[in-house]
């Protein structure tokens, strides 16, 4: 490749080592890392061949510093995330073709996933090793000793029984309006095995955890609309719906969004707050999961309303 191109400097990896740039005429991304990004790179060219809506990879080596890159195709300029933000005037409505290509794009990989499942039937093992890993149960049981009870264990012991029977699939585990774009899907990072329909469902749902910081906010239609694409898609190839499963995800997102949340240091007030807000939202979750077997999310307070009753002192 002719490699005296500029590449300009996008961001630093989120959760890993590494940056990610773009090339000057915006056609490709390059990214740097370790052995994470190495898998990361083997995991997209697995599962481009397997029809996933990935981005190509380009080229892959070494630095001559020693330092791992991988150069990809660009999906385009505009994640759905920066489409919503930028169409945002004045109100937090998500505009309708951002949802509608969220759906296409679900869709396309919903059915590749479907058309290569990694086990057809779930070995207890790998179901409950998704549910450690997207739920990231060791350290929320560790940072909120409390929620390690027999009320939660119980209610995953039934999540995990109502995916006995559903197929695992080669799985994005961070997918969401940022990592989605009208060409694809990018950020394959977390790379693993999940239950079918886990990555793609709740992408309008997880909005509501961020407490209203994303600016923008699904309607209860367009989330319905979303989830009948889903279905649709599901039914044309593995002959049954998928939305059915989006009760048992989202105890599974409550369980991520309290993650990595509680403050080191207790002065950071604004953090305390954050935690105590995820761990509302995580027994909210429980409760309605208990109760119906589903999580409605439109029934979670925003990030200010359930500040202003904390301060209020309506907590114990
Ligand atoms: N192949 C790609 N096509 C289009 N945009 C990309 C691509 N790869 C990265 N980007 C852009 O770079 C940003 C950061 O890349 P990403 O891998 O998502 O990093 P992070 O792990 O920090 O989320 C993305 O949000 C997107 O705007
Ligand atoms: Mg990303």
């Amino acid at each position: 490749m002719n490699d005296n191109n500029a590449w300009r400097f996008v961001k630093k990896r989120t959760a890993a080592d590494g940056a990610v740039y773009v090339s000057a005429d915006g056609t490709r991304y390059r990214r740097t890392g370790g052995a994470d990004l190495q898998a990361e790179a083997a995991f997209q060219r697995q599962v481009a061949d397997l029809d996933y809506p990935v981005p190509h990879v380009l080229e892959e080596g070494f630095t001559d510093d020693g330092h791992y890159y991988v150069v990809e195709e660009s999906l385009g300029d505009q994640t759905l995330h920066d489409r919503a933000v930028a169409s945002l005037n004045g109100s937090r409505a998500l505009p309708d073709d951002v949802t509608d290509t969220a759906a296409q794009v679900a869709a396309r990989l919903l059915r590749a996933q479907a058309a290569h499942l990694a086990q057809p039937t779930p070995t207890p093992s790998a179901l409950r090793q998704w549910l450690d890993r997207a739920g990231f149960t060791q350290n929320v049981f560790q940072e909120n000793p409390d929620l390690d009870n027999t009320r939660t264990r119980a209610a995953l012991e039934h999540a995990l029984d109502r995916l006995a029977t559903v197929p695992l699939v080669y799985g994005h585990l961070d997918y969401g309006l940022p990592n989605v774009l009208p060409a694809g899907v990018i950020d394959w990072q977390h790379h693993g095995l999940v239950p079918f329909g886990y990555d793609v469902l709740p992408a309008l749902e997880v909005i509501a955890f961020k407490g209203g910081s994303k600016g923008y906010t699904a309607s209860p239609g367009q989330r319905r609309r979303y989830l009948a694409a889903l279905d649709d898609a599901a039914r044309n190839t593995t002959g049954q719906p998928v939305s059915q499963h989006l009760g048992v995800y989202l105890l599974v997102k409550s369980l991520f969004f309290l993650a990595l949340m509680r403050p080191t240091d207790p002065a950071r007030t604004d953090k305390h707050l954050k935690w105590q807000y995820r761990r509302h939202l995580f027994m909210k979750g429980l409760e309605q999961y208990e109760r119906t077997g589903m999580v409605d999310t439109a029934l979670f307070p925003g990030l200010e309303e359930f500040a202003a009753g904390y301060r209020a002192g309506d907590h114990p």
